[in-house]
């Protein structure tokens, strides 16, 4: 199924029903955070209707976090080394993000395996972005496993996360064009421009109630989504 978000379709005007409150959100990083900065610059500009709470990492450097706390967002560091083994670790996570009480919880970046306990805790409310176009190449190293096996096309999807590793349902993904030059690097840079689109598309379609998963059913506009949604191609 092909999708046009509105706020390009309509040239930077965007509508969201006034009746809608923000989406209350947590992101959590691991690193560089550009996916984060695109969620941020979405919400300011009006084209993602979210309140971001907090931003949470489990690594004290990562980027990310100096970029929202420039935009007056919480910060908060749970490092895995003060904890013994992944359950304690996704408590303390659990503990972090709950005051928040945001409405979804968005990975981003976030490089840490989590427990069947903080995917259950989270369940309907928690989403990742994934840089493949799911269910081809889960896991890590995706551009050059893309380049490997000689497709013409690769991309993005943003799924809700399930215990499975990258394997819940994909609800948008982007596609780019694989050229007979790329490598691993030029494809990443290629594609991360057009995820910085992707996320806060996915993430709006949520904030407007236009996607839910509910009782292990994946829904557009209150209707059985059987494929994911493909956001258009760049203008
Ligand atoms: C992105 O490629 C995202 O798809 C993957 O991790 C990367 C995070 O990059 N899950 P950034 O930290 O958002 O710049």
């Amino acid at each position: 199924m092909f999708y046009s978000v509105p706020w390009r379709r309509y040239e930077g005007i965007y509508e969201t029903p006034s009746t809608m409150s923000p989406l209350s959100i947590v992101v959590l990083i691991s690193g560089r955070g550009s996916n984060l900065q695109s969620l941020i610059q979405a919400q300011q500009q009006g084209a993602l209707n979210s309140a971001l709470k907090a931003v949470i990492s489990n690594r004290p450097e990562a980027a990310g976090l100096q970029y929202a706390s420039a935009q007056q967002i919480d910060t908060v560091v749970v490092e895995p080394a003060r904890f013994e083994g992944r359950e304690a670790y996704d408590q303390a996570l659990i503990e972090a993000i709950d005051p928040y009480q945001p409405q979804l919880v968005v990975l981003a970046g976030f490089m840490r395996i989590l427990t069947p306990t903080f995917v259950h805790h989270y369940a309907g409310r928690l989403v990742n972005i994934h840089p493949s176009l799911l269910p081809r190449f889960k896991g890590l190293h995706t551009h050059q496993r893309a380049l490997d096996a000689g497709v013409e096309v690769h991309g993005a999807s943003v799924h809700y996360v399930t215990e499975e590793l990258d394997g819940g349902p994909v609800f948008l993904q982007v596609e780019i064009p694989v050229f007979r030059e790329d490598h691993a690097d030029t494809l990443a840079e290629r594609l991360l421009q057009q995820e910085h689109r992707l996320y806060p598309a996915a993430i709006q379609l949520i904030a407007e109630g236009r996607i839910q998963w509910v009782d292990d059913n994946l829904q557009f506009d209150h209707t059985p989504l059987d494929q994911p949604l493909l956001l258009d191609a760049p203008h």
